[in-house]
């Protein structure tokens, strides 16, 4: 299905957004852990938080995959080269596969450790049995993939804003809520009778 307008559609658009927020924040907290004395109730918080938005990211990223098989990306207008779709493309399903293998490995670190895996006050089952020597790698590898995603989300995030103030396409407009997506003067006039854009 073609995407309504020439915009991802509005749920889409939630979700990426939302998933940001999300990620800002389960990095912040578990980057920041260390300013709480371990083992001391606000650094366990932290951690918890972290694995619940991790988890709350797992689901939504399913929830995006299904709106991206109904709806089609909306095309960039002017196109870009072939090769820049293919690269845009190719990063795309890195972040996808990236957003479910990182809090996968998550929860199968908590799981070989014995912890319980929480999630907004539910525990979720474990995927394995306590193995110590296991869960120290896949905490290593857990902790190696996540610490990759701060240079995949930015690249991802410069090409956007690159798109954006140097090509001026609609690239990021595309992924805007319709009130931030028509171009700026356009915004300005929408207030100003007898300018294109403005309400007659
Ligand atoms: C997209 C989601 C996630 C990202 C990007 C992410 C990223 C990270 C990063 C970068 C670290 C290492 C921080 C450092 O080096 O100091 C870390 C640690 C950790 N994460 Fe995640 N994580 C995510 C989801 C999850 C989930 C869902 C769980 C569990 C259900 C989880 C469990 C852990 C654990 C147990 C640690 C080690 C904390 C400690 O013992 O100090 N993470 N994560
Ligand atoms: C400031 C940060 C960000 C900006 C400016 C941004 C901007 C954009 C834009 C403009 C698009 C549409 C690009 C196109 O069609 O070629 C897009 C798509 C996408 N973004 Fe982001 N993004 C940001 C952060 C993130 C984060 C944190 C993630 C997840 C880790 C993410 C994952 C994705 C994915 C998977 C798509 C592909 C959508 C699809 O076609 O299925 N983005 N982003």
């Amino acid at each position: 299905m073609k995407s309504p307008g020439n915009r991802y559609h509005g749920l889409s658009i939630g979700l990426h957004w939302l998933t940001l927020v999300l990620l800002v924040m389960l990095y912040a907290l578990i980057e920041l852990r260390g300013l709480a004395p371990k083992g001391s109730v606000l650094r366990e918080g932290m951690k918890t938080w972290h694995e619940t938005l991790g988890l709350t990211v797992f689901c939504l990223v399913f929830a995006r995959l299904v709106l991206r098989r109904l709806f089609d990306a909306p095309p960039i207008t002017p196109a870009p080269p072939p090769w820049q779709d293919k690269a845009a493309h190719a990063m795309h399903w890195m972040l996808y596969t990236f957003l479910i293998i990182v809090p996968l490995l998550g929860w199968l670190t908590l799981s070989a450790k014995g912890k319980p895996v929480p999630f907004w006050g539910l525990d979720w089952p474990a995927l394995l049995s306590p193995d110590k020597p296991l869960a120290r790698t896949l905490q290593d590898v857990h902790e190696t993939i996540g610490t990759l995603g701060y240079y995949l989300i930015g690249l991802h995030a410069a090409a956007a804003l690159y798109h954006h103030y140097f090509l001026r396409d609609d690239t990021v407009r595309r992924m805007l809520p319709r009130c931030l997506s028509r171009p700026r003067q356009l915004r300005r006039a929408a207030g100003r009778p007898g300018l294109p854009g403005s309400p007659e």
